[in-house]
């Protein structure tokens, strides 16, 4: 019996999801190959999301500021970790290894070093804030960090790296499923002929999650998010504001393709906005624009799927899911509940997958979601 944690804390900023999972691979036909036996989450602090925040963008003596950053995170973790073994009443040597993904400030896969003198391809560059080494110290157990990293220098975007795990837990041999992940950036994976050899699985971020609707309404109301997506279904959606906010060009690139807070942050949104505007119909707009954003995709992309499950925070609200099912007609929208794993649960559980795949030396990466040269195995290993 094989047991994993996997420590997700995405782009929204609102904390740790943590799951204990048992691996149950390798898989047998149509039965998910892991199991999520206990979930923790633990929101941060206000002032640590706050700095995370401002760690986003460049800022005073960031370097410092960023490894201390690390280390408060990896406490976090530590804590999280020494949760999950309690309420299941596991020792740390009961588990093989914990995922830890670590708290991206920049994604930069286009950022390219290019030095034509060299001859050797340029790679971008992404940074996810953690401290491996110290988690590995408070918990006693094999880490793994460091996902994506290996990917960009393979010559992909290093992310999203989901997209394996999607098609072994909700893919189907005879018709095409779409997931789609809502956290602070959305991404989608599209599996056509899930486990057969025809298999074919691409994936890419679509654009904004929460982001954007989190932050306004944050400014507007001090709150974390727009609850169950209320606030946002009391506005009517300004169809200037939209289209300007569809011609966003990254909206319209061909995958692969993956982005962050680099472009869509409130800088962002500035530009569109017109000061006439009320700010409840901003944040009706944003919904809408949220929503369409990954309609469109499927669309694009997908146009055959009849089933599109939906994962992440953005599963709970419920103006976003009837915003999505009205932009989706004749397509199944659905939380990933439905199908036995709750939303919040699924990143965290691709990184506990994708440590088992770092421990056995596995790939984790798919070249044709990523677009890397080649599938690559994931993750740095940081020994108990
Ligand atoms: N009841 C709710 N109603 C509306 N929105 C919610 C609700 N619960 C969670 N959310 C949204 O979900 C977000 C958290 O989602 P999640 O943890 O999946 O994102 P994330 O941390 O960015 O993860 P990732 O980067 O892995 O996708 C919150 O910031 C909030 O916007
Ligand atoms: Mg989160």
């Amino acid at each position: 019996m094989q047991f994993l944690i996997g420590l997700m804390s995405g782009t929204s900023l609102d904390g740790v999801d943590g799951v204990l999972v048992q691996n149950l691979s390798p898989s047998l036909l149509k039965t998910p190959s892991l199991k999520v036996l206990q979930h923790v989450f633990m929101p941060f602090d206000a002032d640590f999301r706050a700095e995370l925040l401002s760690l986003n963008t460049p800022g005073n003596n960031e370097l410092h500021r960023a490894a201390l950053a690390g280390n408060r995170l990896a406490r976090s973790y530590a804590q999280v970790v020494h949760a999950l073994l309690k309420a299941s009443g596991m020792q740390a040597n009961d588990i093989q290894a914990v995922g830890a993904h670590g708290q991206t400030v920049r994604h930069r896969p286009l950022e390219f070093d290019a030095d034509p003198a060299t001859g050797q391809p340029a790679v971008g560059y992404t940074l996810q804030l953690n401290n491996p080494a110290l988690l590995a110290e408070l918990t006693g157990i094999d880490v793994v960090a460091e996902f994506r990293t290996r990917d960009l220098a393979a010559g992909g975007q290093g992310a999203p790296l989901v997209p394996a795990f999607h098609a072994e837990i909700f893919g189907n041999p005879s018709h095409t499923v779409a997931v789609v992940n809502i956290g602070g950036i959305s991404n989608i994976s599209i599996m056509r002929n899930a486990s057969n050899e025809k298999a074919e699985i691409i994936g890419f971020d679509c654009g904004p999650g929460n982001a954007l609707m989190d932050h306004w309404v944050h400014l507007h109301q001090g709150k974390d998010y727009d609850t169950n997506g209320e606030w946002a279904a009391q506005g009517q959606v300004i169809d200037a504001l939209l289209q300007s906010l569809l011609t966003e060009a990254f909206l319209h690139l061909a995958p692969p393709k993956s982005t962050g807070r680099d472009l869509f942050n409130p800088a962002w949104l500035q530009q569109h906005l017109r000061t006439d505007y009320q700010a409840v119909d901003v944040q009706a707009t944003l919904c809408e624009f949220t929503a369409i954003a990954i309609a469109q995709d499927l669309k694009r992309h997908a146009p055959e799927a009849k089933q599109l499950w939906v994962c992440g925070g953005g599963a709970l609200n419920a103006q976003l899911m009837s915003r999505l099912q009205a932009h989706a007609p004749g397509v199944q929208v659905a939380s990933t509940e439905a199908h036995g794993l709750p939303p919040l649960q699924v990143e965290a559980a691709a990184f506990a997958w994708l440590a088992a795949k770092a421990m056995k030396r596995e790939t984790g990466s798919l070249e044709s979601v990523t677009g890397a040269r080649g599938a690559r195995v994931l993750g740095a290993i940081y020994p108990r």
